[in-house]
């Protein structure tokens, strides 16, 4: 089984996702790290060189190359399910599972970071919370195409394993 973790940046994917295929015995794919080793640079440098679309391209190529295992967890960048047909296609290749959390602990998540996150670079604090919540709003569309969406209304939940008796009950 191929599993797409799917979700906006700070939902807690790369977490998730390395501890369910920890659980299942498979192997883990983490596509932003995928993209730095191919591209041979980070993703904000990625950006800045070579601009949002040409990040896209190379995004929905490393997409694609994951089709080699059978069984595998993935964790996508935030924006993966909402360029090309790459909702359709993972839809296609195996499960997906959106992870949907509240604004306020996305908001809580980011503050801290936002420098290293080239969508949200020059975005004060002040004007995070309804960045978010109008970009949530647009990517909400192709999220909730997800075969599985899980709420994570509780903090303090295991989320993996919450995740592996739902995939088992599938
Ligand atoms: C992006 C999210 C990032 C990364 C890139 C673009 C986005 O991944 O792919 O900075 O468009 O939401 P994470 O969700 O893993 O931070």
């Amino acid at each position: 089984m191929r599993i797409f973790l799917i979700g906006f940046m700070g939902s807690g994917k790369t977490f998730t996702g390395r501890r369910l295929a920890e659980r299942l015995a498979y192997p883990f794919i983490d596509l932003d790290d995928r993209i730095e080793r191919l591209a041979g640079l980070d993703i904000p440098q990625i950006f800045e060189q070579y601009g949002e679309s040409y990040f896209r391209k190379v995004e929905r190529d490393c997409l694609r190359s994951t089709i080699e295992h059978p069984d595998v967890v993935i964790s996508c960048g935030g924006g993966t399910p909402c360029f090309y047909d790459n909702m359709i296609w993972m839809n296609r290749q195996g499960v997906t599972i959106y992870l949907d959390t509240p604004v306020s602990v996305l908001v809580n998540r980011l503050l801290p970071e936002r420098e290293h996150r080239p969508v949200l670079k020059g975005i004060s604090s002040a004007k995070l919370s309804s960045f978010i919540e109008e970009k949530l709003a647009e990517r909400s569309y192709f999220y909730r195409q997800a075969k599985m969406i899980y709420s994570q209304s509780d903090a303090n939940a295991d989320v993996a394993s919450a995740l592996q008796q739902a995939l088992e009950m599938e």
